[in-house]
């Protein structure tokens, strides 16, 4: 199949938040383990990082594990983590040589050993790329994020760092994990559910949410487009007229 290009976009969003969802219910299609519909999602993961790129987007967030995800059974949560460590050892030389930048969303100190050095290599080598921003949600959540920001800039506060009454919406901006980054202008939740489940609250205050009927692993780059394109064709008026 053909992959459309950048021109052929009336408009491109600088920033896209996804929600990966339906891995479990498309194992269950196919009489497949749960554990084997995450992977088969991964593969979905690959090819979207990938044209995400090749367009030139600038930002591409992935929610790969809420801090709900903890509540699922050990074998699941299990094998979510191998996954993470499988994605890392094969993708991160390849996201490097095209200039990607990854950033980890979320409290890595909650996670295994492994896992937590395997993201913190994976930011440190690709920390100074200049390409598209790579910010994978892991044991992510987006009231918890908010509360971590609220006391790092209390914290200022009460250094004499920073006056109360200088806190704007830009001060919490700036101590989002997200910080310099673009808010989301696309938000797409794959598998028909219509909610935000505690993904970048903050940032998506102005997203356009699209919400494919597609189960994550079924997830095309033909079905990326048509969302992209749905993005495009939208009137955004940021509350004016
Ligand atoms: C939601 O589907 C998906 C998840 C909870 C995990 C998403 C993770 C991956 C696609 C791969 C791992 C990530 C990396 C970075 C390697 P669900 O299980 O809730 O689906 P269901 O609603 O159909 O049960």
């Amino acid at each position: 199949m053909e992959k459309r290009t950048a021109e052929s976009f009336e408009k491109l969003p600088r920033h896209v938040a996804v929600i990966m969802d339906g891995n479990g219910r498309w194992a269950k299609k196919h009489r497949l383990s749960v554990p084997r519909g995450h992977r088969q999602g991964t593969e979905t993961l690959r090819e979207i990082i990938r044209h995400t790129d090749d367009l030139g987007i600038g930002a591409l967030s992935l929610y790969a594990f809420s801090t709900e995800n903890w509540s699922r059974s050990e074998e699941e949560v299990g094998a979510l983590m191998q996954l993470i460590l499988d994605f890392f050892a094969s993708e991160i030389d390849e996201l490097d040589e095209r200039n990607v930048r990854i950033l980890i969303l979320g409290e890595k100190d909650r996670l295994p050993q492994r896992q937590r050095e395997t993201l913190e290599e994976a930011e440190r080598r690709t920390g100074n790329n200049t390409g598209l921003r790579l910010n994978i949600a892991i044991n992510y959540g987006g009231r918890a994020e908010l509360a971590r920001a609220a006391r790092m800039i209390a914290e200022k506060v009460k250094s004499g760092a920073l006056a109360a009454e200088e806190i704007g919406e830009e001060t919490l901006a700036a101590h989002l994990y997200t910080a310099g980054q673009p808010d989301v202008d696309l938000l797409i939740r794959t598998s028909g559910e219509m909610r935000l489940s505690n993904f970048l609250l903050y940032q998506c205050a102005y997203a356009e949410f699209v919400f494919p009927e597609t189960l994550w692993p079924d997830f095309t780059v033909a079905d990326y487009d048509r969302a992209l394109d749905v993005f495009a064709h939208r009137q955004r008026r940021f509350g004016g007229r």
